[in-house]
């Protein structure tokens, strides 16, 4: 393997030269995680993973998030195809359909999680003929770019997030889906240091309703003028898909948003989130 080119003057490499569902991965994980680790955001092209070869390589990244939506744990598909593979809850095509557009929000995985997610591992499996990119930004660079002001009212503040909060931002309906309102509130620090590279990233999600000891409306307030500080056109990088692509993303330091396509067109990504763990910084991050 090697490392390749940029893939945004803030962050995010291609890496080439591997075949991912070979026996090499496991060689290869301690750099792919010092890629990981100071890039936020790794690229692998034309790749050919089945679920256990998925699974073979998030668990080297650290335990796998079972979000409890099934009897067992499964690999995740994020899909307009294949209802009946999909949550309780979503599994009929109007809701797919919603819950699919509230991932059109700029967010982190699993930040709603009693422990959230370290990396999301995205495999494209069937794309459409145009549209469905998925949308990136650096909250390391964010907050580095940020404006004095903004980040003195950021800085040592809680950010409470909810999952049902997303849903709630496109219909009420789907907010009210038991999947969706099963955990309680969490409470993270709005700064996520990365024990590696000591830098801090702005940790915020489209789940995020409030900050800590602010009134409500301050609160969803500053929520909103972050985001937007952060995602600002120019800090944006937007991944056009091939099949076979695999990414890798740093939830401690990035955002993402999914992009709308012709949705009569099938389109079907497979998805395994890694749990952050204690080397991850995630203790300090309790707030
Ligand atoms: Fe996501």
């Amino acid at each position: 393997m090697k490392p390749g080119k940029a893939l945004h003057r803030d962050f995010g490499i291609e890496i080439e030269a591997i075949d991912l569902s070979s026996d090499a991965v496991e060689r290869a994980y301690p750099k792919i995680r010092e890629l990981f680790e100071i890039h936020s955001l790794v690229l692998f092209r034309n790749q050919n993973l089945d679920d256990s070869a998925h699974i073979r390589l998030a668990s080297l990244f650290g335990p796998l998030e079972d979000r409890g939506d099934f009897d067992q744990f499964q690999v995740s598909r994020v899909s307009n195809q294949d209802l009946g593979c999909r949550p309780k809850g979503v599994d009929d095509a109007k809701m797919n359909r919603l819950n699919l557009q509230s991932n059109m929000l700029w967010h982190t995985d699993s930040t709603f999680m009693p422990v959230p997610a370290l990396a999301n591992i995205l495999h494209a499996k069937v794309l459409p003929s145009e549209g469905g990119q998925t949308e990136f930004v650096s909250t390391r660079a964010g907050w580095r770019r940020m404006n004095p002001a903004l980040r003195i009212k950021i800085q040592n503040k809680v950010f409470l997030h909810r999952y049902s909060h997303s849903r709630e931002k496109v219909n009420t309906q789907l907010a009210q889906r038991q999947i969706f309102t099963k955990w309680a509130d969490t409470r993270w620090r709005s700064l996520w240091r990365n024990p590696v590279t000591g830098e801090d990233g702005v940790y915020i999600a489209s789940h995020a309703f409030g900050v800590a000891d602010l009134p409500a409306k301050e609160g969803a307030y500053l929520i909103e003028t972050v985001l937007d500080a952060l995602t600002q056109p120019d800090a944006i990088y937007s991944h056009k898909w091939q099949i076979g692509d695999v990414l890798i993303w740093d939830e401690r330091a990035t955002l993402h948003r999914g992009r709308p396509w012709p949705y009569e067109e099938a389109r079907t990504l497979t998805s395994i989130c890694v749990s952050a763990t204690g080397a991850d910084g995630l203790y300090e991050m309790r707030g």
